[in-house]
């Protein structure tokens, strides 16, 4: 699929670059044996193994910020030629009603299901943060640098999720799994503006509201280790849904678009996923959500209430 999208960063639209670093000129890469950040990305969204693809992942962020901006590779055009995302033969990837109900998590079989799930969503969130590096060109160098953060977290996520399903007996790949949210990357390949509405924004924010929950019942359960796992993990996801609202609002800016009716229109173009309380606000907010799209959001919420109670 072609990287070559229509969108590009606009001269004239608010510029959040770190350091006021410039936009890199496109096609200013000068060949160099080094493959360009961009493409490093793309190489390791194609690894099908998991663990090798975590390690190369959080090594490409030391390389990648110590890289200069030319060396990112920010104006060259990019295809995928294989099929994306690189992943193992395990887990078998099956619709979503048909991953197993999760069993009482006060088994070791259901916390390692439950543990299982959660590793699941973190190797798929690698490669959603490594194809935001790659496939989407002329963006501000900290984009790239942003995402850069974003997939190296959720390489150690991945990483210690599967180092405690270890100590349960069981790894990455033994359990079936669904592929909703590299499917929404399918879905938002074409334009960045939606990716960012719905994959961080939407996807990633309905992380920091199942948060709390899952945490409680594996600590209610004993399982101390994995509740601070989650606590690694709610503190960093803020942190991507945060840069998924910097990335929307700067392209609504640039656009000249509203946030809040473009979003709506997106998630009904895109099917989003209806989104069901309670929401964790507090989370939220911090994530940099403004209290007219929490209203949004909670009116969205009372609607679909209504009409599944009716
Ligand atoms: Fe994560
Ligand atoms: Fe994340």
């Amino acid at each position: 699929m072609p990287a070559n999208l229509p969108h590009a960063a606009s001269p004239g639209a608010p510029d959040p670059d770190r350091g006021g670093m410039p936009f890199a000129a496109p096609g200013s890469l000068s060949g160099a044996a080094v493959p360009s950040l961009r493409r490093q990305a793309l190489a390791i969204l194609c690894l099908s193994d998991a663990h090798e693809k975590a390690a190369a992942t959080r090594r490409m962020r030391l390389a990648g910020e110590a890289m200069a901006p030319e060396a990112l590779g920010i104006g060259e055009a990019i295809s995928d030629e294989l099929p994306l995302p690189g992943r193992p033969p395990l887990p078998e990837l099956v619709a979503p009603q048909r991953v197993e109900r999760r069993r009482s998590i006060h088994t070791p079989a259901g916390r390692s299901a439950l543990i299982h799930a959660l590793a699941h969503i973190e190797f798929n969130a690698i490669n959603l943060a490594l194809d935001a590096i790659w496939r989407f060109d002329a963006m501000p160098v900290a984009f790239y640098l942003d995402w850069l953060r974003v997939a190296d977290e959720e390489a150690l996520h991945f990483s210690l999720l599967a180092q405690h399903l270890a100590t349960l007996g069981a790894r990455y790949g033994d359990f079936p799994a669904h592929n909703s949210l590299w499917e929404m990357a399918d879905k938002t390949a074409g334009d960045v503006l939606a990716r960012m509405a719905l994959v961080p924004r939407t996807l990633e924010a309905r992380g920091l509201d199942a948060s709390p929950p899952v945490r409680a019942k594996l600590a209610a359960a004993g399982d101390h280790e994995a509740a601070a796992i989650i606590d690694i993990i709610l503190r960093d996801e803020v942190g991507h849904v945060a840069i998924g609202n910097r990335w929307y609002r700067w392209l609504c800016a640039s656009r000249g678009m509203d946030p809040v009716t473009t979003y709506a229109e997106l998630a009904a173009r895109y099917q989003a996923p209806r989104l069901r309380p309670p929401f964790n606000l507090a989370a939220r907010r911090a994530a940099g959500f403004d209290e007219d799209e929490l209203a949004w959001l909670e009116g969205q919420a009372s609607q679909l209430y209504s009409v599944t109670t009716t």
